[in-house]
């Protein structure tokens, strides 16, 4: 079957994938999607953090980043056969030769871009402690994982630059967008 085009919300779109490094605005640029599509809205990190009683910090501590990885690919799978689902993919999840080329059928994979110096300056922001950034730079640390990982997040269906637009509004222009790519039918 050809590939079509038309609403998200007309069934034709069974899943939206926001990639892109920490601070990028994955979760408040989900958060307006989800409000508009009204479809699951589901956090990698957050469902790493329920299904293993164990939060981000105490996993890379105890098995460093391997262990998160491998984590992420088992949650990450589980989720993906959901539908009507938007997910918040982990930074680490999307760096990885293949993920993106290979998600199921009538998914959207999203990269939300943003600098390293806008990344770090939301980042700290917000509270969160991000153990990849715990560095003695950790501004260097950043420009040093989105060089190495803007390949992977660059295969992303959409690209949206996110800084000097506010979460609603990125959500109304990626839903446009979206309307008019063209999707395979789901697998
Ligand atoms: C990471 C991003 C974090 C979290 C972990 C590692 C990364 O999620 O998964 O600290 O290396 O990109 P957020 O992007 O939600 O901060």
């Amino acid at each position: 079957m050809n590939p079509t085009t038309g609403p998200v919300g007309s069934g034709r779109v069974a899943r939206i994938v926001l990639v892109g490094f920490m601070g990028a605005g994955k979760s408040s640029v989900g958060a307006a999607l989800a409000g508009r599509l009204g479809w699951d809205f589901v956090d990698m990190d957050e469902e790493i953090r329920a299904r293993t009683g164990r939060s981000i910090p105490e996993i890379f501590a105890s098995g460093g980043e391997a262990a998160f990885r491998s984590l992420e690919d088992a949650v990450g799978a589980d989720l993906l056969s959901r539908s009507h689902l938007e997910l918040e993919a982990g930074g680490v999840w999307a760096a990885v030769a293949g993920r993106l080329e290979n998600l199921p059928g009538a998914t959207v994979s999203v990269w939300l871009r943003v600098s390293p110096e806008e990344a770090l300056r939301r980042a700290s922001g917000q509270g969160i402690r991000r153990p990849m950034l715990e560095t003695p730079d950790p501004l260097e640390t950043a420009r040093e994982l989105l060089r190495l990982r803007e390949p992977f997040y660059s295969v992303a269906d959409v690209t949206l630059d996110t800084e000097g637009s506010d979460p609603q509004r990125l959500a109304v222009d990626l839903l446009r967008v979206i309307d008019g790519l063209p999707l395979s039918p789901p697998t």
